[in-house]
């Protein structure tokens, strides 16, 4: 376009404008020339075509033109169109997507688990991180003289207050605030001095079972409850073992095993050739952790159990290391989502 043309070209546009009967036209106008595919962006974008000598001048022009044109525009009503900074943003380009979050695998055994006792009739109860030695210990039969106790296993803050070194101790507040029959699960964080590697962490997550009623509460009565359990979590096939034990709160207490969910029990690197993965200790409450709690140890009897919910989360999603469930990597954890 020679300037010549170009001049030509402006006043042919600013008869249009002023032609222009309403704002769809001069809307219409505004996108024909100042718009961002406009004639007059598009001399601006060809300037480099211009002979050198030429180029001031004729930037001028197409300046003048679009100063003239955006005047016009204004005057009819129309303004002077967005501004340079909206004509480039394309507002049809599909929005940014980070991507959902997925929940942490802890949360979805807890949650699952929750779920799972819910349909047994059991309610969640929730109890402090900060414990003392009555709840933690004492009416859990643990004497003062158990190695649990010592400072060497557990955070103390004083002599009464110490960081929970399992979930147990909500089962003595839930009995002393409520008569039986009780039916709880109670997730959370315990605490205890462990060195950190792959399989320990000085901080974890318990959950720990109580079912206290006025009718005879068996063994079985816990077996099947636990063996329901693992089907639910695990998976068809997986059956419980009880393996004899012992806990200060429990008597007869037992070690419970899942059979190996990978290889269903023929033996494999995830059970260690065993076919079984201990997951939770358990037993009959002991009628002395009755007495502490206030209750009479001839009228009511009862089951307690309590799972390393890191446990069950390594084993259901195969997480060889527990240090991976605190990293919080989102490429460890998109994985598990
Ligand atoms: N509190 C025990 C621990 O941390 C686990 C446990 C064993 C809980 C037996 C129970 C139980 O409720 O009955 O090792």
């Amino acid at each position: 376009m020679t300037l010549a043309e170009l001049e030509n070209a402006k006043a042919e546009s600013l008869k249009e404008i002023a032609a222009a009967a309403d704002a769809a036209a001069i809307e219409a106008l505004r996108v024909k020339y100042v718009g961002r595919n406009g004639s007059i962006p598009a001399l601006i974008k060809a300037m480099k075509d211009v002979p050198k000598e030429e180029r001031p001048a004729f930037g001028k022009a197409v300046q003048a033109w679009r100063a003239e044109v955006e005047a016009a525009l204004a005057a009819k009503g129309g303004g002077a169109g967005p501004s340079e900074k909206e004509v480039d943003a394309d507002l049809t380009l599909p929005g940014r997507w980070w991507g959902l979050g997925v929940k942490h695998p802890l949360s979805r055994v807890i949650e699952e688990s929750a779920a799972i006792f819910a349909r047994l009739g059991f309610t969640v109860a929730d109890g402090p991180e900060l414990e003392n030695r009555f709840n933690n210990f004492t009416a859990l039969n643990t004497p003062e003289h158990h190695p649990s106790q010592d400072r060497t296993d557990t955070f103390w803050f004083g002599e009464d207050c110490l960081l929970r070194t399992q979930t147990s101790p909500v089962q003595i507040r839930t009995m002393m605030e409520n008569k039986p029959p009780i039916r709880v699960i109670c997730p959370g964080r315990t605490y205890r001095r462990d060195t950190t590697d792959a399989t320990h962490s000085a901080n974890f997550h318990q959950i720990e079972g109580l079912y206290v009623d006025t009718k005879p509460v068996s063994l079985a009565d816990l077996k099947s409850v636990l063996a329901y359990f693992a089907k639910e979590m695990m998976g068809d096939g997986v059956t419980v073992r009880f393996r004899p034990h012992f806990f200060p709160f429990t008597e007869p207490s037992v070690e419970v095993d899942f059979t190996c969910h990978v290889c269903k029990g023929k033996g494999c690197n995830v059970c260690k050739q065993s076919g079984w993965i201990e997951v939770a200790g358990a037993g009959m409450v002991d009628p002395r952790v009755f007495g502490h709690v206030g209750y009479d140890a001839e009228k009511v009897s009862g089951y307690a159990f309590g799972f390393g919910v890191e446990r069950i989360a390594m084993i259901k999603y195969g997480i060889p290391d527990i240090r991976w469930l605190y990293e919080n990597d989102v490429r460890f954890l998109n994985q598990l989502g």
